[in-house]
């Protein structure tokens, strides 16, 4: 942090002074209305807008910058408003994913091109999140993350129903015969009930707990409903804090530091987080410069007690999550344990200790105290093995514990096509304690890396009452999925991983004790199998070429290479 009272402000290289380039600058924006002392030195804050009628979870994003820019004015700045592209996981093909990276790129390059002096993100749906995290990180102005809230219960015939969670029990339910379709259709409207983020614990509660967690965005952010008062008052209230930030020059390198992605990884394991945490967290810190790697998942959140009762892995959803105390309980549990770092900063200004001493708890059942736990060791496993030599992950808290040490028999779908074909055959030579293994669905080979590792389990035996089996890929899955699913293999399948040699009938062994995954076939025989393997075609131009060139496996992140790092924020020219 440096004392800018000495130092010209960013903006002030484009609006002070009396050149052509200042007189283009300040005369264009004059034609918004704005009078000419919005140009007298006041910090220039922009609210990166991820709202799109096409992400239906940030549909209230316009309304919520509204609220940002009344803060800044409050404060003395000046706000201006400026889209970047927008994420919805829900309608994008062949998954939102795919352009996480190239968002961020969208939004590092706007906010460094702009006269900004600091920026609001405005994010919600999973994936804008962690892509308006990167891009802010990689060009490091002070920096500040409103998230949109969850969107309200869902509710049944009198029953809570979760976004996504209740997307697979329905649809399995329908495959075993027991839900009629007019019945699952009619549960459409009754799951989407209002403007939000999936109000599971998904990875937009996730991302949003991870980003109140970090210290980068104000206390309570991550609970607050889309639609209730409180998060339009939050969103003034951030307005006011980007202009102290922008004051004091408090960078987002200040906030995003070691201790506080650490403390992230163990909120993480304490809320059930959402099994795509791992691949964003590791991806924004790469930004940040801040060494983070798939090994610091498993150790800090081995001794994490999975404390927030909500679903996928618990009962409840974020509107309850909210009104029990939200995260500021979490986070003082943790800390009253020993299990945080306390001194973090956050965007407030104060500590994260400081944040936290007075929160209070409405209800002990949607979160519980430390001993008494919903998953004792709830952080996510981080397995190795022959099948995944530089690693795999799988979310304990979301799978049944007597398969977490299991040997099976493998049935293999070579990609995502084979799977939906096969599933379907009441020959399939399967049974419930097979090992269920998808290929060719990681970074490179779906390609975006698509949450399909969740796959359903086949018509037959779900009918017979069987409701978890081990199922391993190079996928991810959704945050509001739940099983014993093995996720994230590395190096995957696409890129030549040992998962492209695995075949029908091999025996693999799962032991989350020793966070081990073995292929039982030997040297020889991979190696035989490896002399027969061919690479898939790589894309031959656009976008898809880039990203399939420069792609990171998962346990890097699946960040694009060249993005990797913070370059900051001095501009290459300065003027036209
Ligand atoms: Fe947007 Fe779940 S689909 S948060």
């Amino acid at each position: 942090m440096t004392d800018s009272t000495t130092k010209k402000r960013r903006s002030q290289h484009w609006f002070s002074g009396s050149s052509k380039d200042n007189f283009i600058h300040r005369s264009w924006m004059k034609s918004e209305g704005l009078p000419a002392d919005s140009f007298d030195g006041r910090p220039v804050i922009g609210i990166c807008n991820t709202w799109s009628e096409l992400t239906p979870c940030n549909q209230h994003f316009r309304e919520l910058a509204q609220r940002v820019k009344h803060g800044v004015l409050q404060a003395g700045g000046l706000a201006v408003e400026f889209p970047v592209s927008s994420l919805g996981e829900t309608l994008m093909r062949p998954t939102a994913m795919l352009y996480r990276n190239l968002a961020s790129m969208d939004v590092e390059e706007a906010i460094r091109a702009h006269p900004l002096d600091g920026v609001v993100l405005l994010a919600g749906c999973d994936k804008t999140t962690p892509a308006t995290l990167m891009g802010a990180a990689s060009v490091n102005l002070p920096t500040l993350l409103v998230s949109g809230g969850g969107m309200l219960n869902g509710n049944y015939r009198g029953q809570p129903i979760g976004s996504g969670t209740h997307v697979w029990k329905f649809s399995e339910a329908v495959n075993a015969g027991t839900m009629s379709v007019p019945q699952f259709l009619q549960a459409e409207s009754c799951m989407s009930r209002s403007a939000g983020t999936c109000m599971t614990m998904g990875t937009a509660s996730t991302m949003a707990c991870i980003a109140e967690a970090l210290g980068v965005a104000l206390p309570e952010n991550a609970a607050i409903p889309a639609v209730d008062s409180r998060r339009y008052e939050l969103a003034q209230r951030a307005g006011r804090h980007i202009v102290d930030l922008v004051q004091r020059d408090v960078r987002l390198s200040h906030i995003l530091t070691r201790e506080a992605f650490e403390n992230a990884i163990r909120v993480c394991g304490a809320i059930g987080g959402s099994s795509n945490a791992v691949v964003h967290l590791i991806a924004i810190a790469g930004r940040m410069g801040v060494p983070l790697t798939l090994d610091d998942w498993d150790a800090l959140g081995r001794d994490i007690p999975t404390i927030v009762n909500l679903m996928p892995s618990g009962k409840y959803l974020m509107e309850d999550f909210y009104y029990a105390g939200g995260l500021p309980v979490v986070l003082q549990r943790l800390l009253q344990a020993g299990k945080l770092h306390g001194q973090t900063m956050t965007v407030n200004g104060q500590t994260m200790a400081a944040n936290v001493a007075q929160a209070e708890c409405f209800n002990n059942d949607v979160i519980r105290p430390l001993d008494q736990a919903l998953v004792q060791q709830g952080g996510l496993a981080v397995l190795r093995g022959n099948l995944a030599p530089q690693g795999a992950v799988l979310k304990p808290s979301a799978a049944t514990a007597s398969l977490l040490q299991h040997t099976g028999r493998a049935v293999v779908f070579e990609n995502i096509e084979h799977y939906k074909t096969r599933i379907q055959d009441p020959d399939l030579d399967i049974d419930a304690s097979c090992v269920m293994v998808l290929k060719n669905c990681g970074p490179k080979g779906y390609p975006g890396m698509a949450e399909v590792g969740n796959m359903g389990l086949p018509p037959k035996l779900l009918q017979q009452g069987v409701t978890d089996m081990v199922r391993i890929s190079d996928a991810r899955m959704s945050g509001t999925a739940f099983g014993t699913v093995v996720l994230h293999v590395a190096p995957e399948a696409a890129a030549g991983g040992p998962l492209a040699l695995v075949q029908d009938g091999d025996t693999i062994t799962l032991d989350i004790e020793t966070r081990s995954l073995h292929l039982h076939v030997t040297d020889e025989e991979l190696a035989l199998r490896r002399s027969h393997w061919q690479a898939p075609a790589e894309p031959t131009s656009g976008y898809l070429q880039l990203y399939h060139r420069h792609v990171l496996q998962a346990d890097q992140g699946a960040d694009l290479d060249f993005l990797v790092g913070c370059r900051g924020d001095a501009v290459p020219r300065e003027s036209h």
